[in-house]
C-alpha cells in the first residue's frame, strides 16, 4: 500500500530555557514555517505529497537542530535557508540524500 505522504518531514522545535540546548534555540520552527511554505509554492505539498509537521523532541538534541524525513528515516541537520532548499531540491524532489547534512 502506498504511503499517504510520499515523505513526511518532522522538524524538532523543541525549546529549554539556556544554558540547555534544543533544537528551537537554533531557529527551528522559523526553518520549519520556510520549508513548509517552499514546499507549499512548489505545489508539493498534500495527499500522496509531502508533508512538514512540527514535532516535540525527537530525542537528538546534541545533534540539533534535526528533522527526520520518513518512510526512510533519514535524520539531518541544517544551519540556513540554503540548508532547507538543498533537502527539498535533492531529497524530496529527487530522492537523493544530502550526505553533508546527514546525521
Ligand atoms: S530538542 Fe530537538 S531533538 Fe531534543
Amino acid at each position: 500500500m502506498e504511503p499517504y505522504f510520499k515523505h513526511h518531514v518532522f522538524f524538532c522545535c523543541n525549546k529549554r530555557p539556556a544554558p540547555d540546548t534544543s533544537c528551537e534555540n537554533h531557529a527551528a520552527s522559523e526553518l520549519q514555517t520556510y520549508a513548509k511554505e517552499r514546499v507549499r509554492e512548489l505545489g508539493l505539498s498534500g495527499k500522496g505529497q509531502i508533508r512538514i509537521n512540527k514535532a516535540g523532541c525527537l530525542g537528538r538534541c546534541d545533534d540539533g537542530p534535526v528533522l527526520v524525513v520518513y518512510p526512510e528515516g533519514v535524520w539531518y541537520t541544517y544551519v540556513d535557508r540554503e540548508d532547507i532548499d538543498e533537502i527539498i531540491s535533492e531529497h524530496l524532489q529527487h530522492g537523493r540524500i544530502v550526505k553533508r547534512l546527514k546525521i
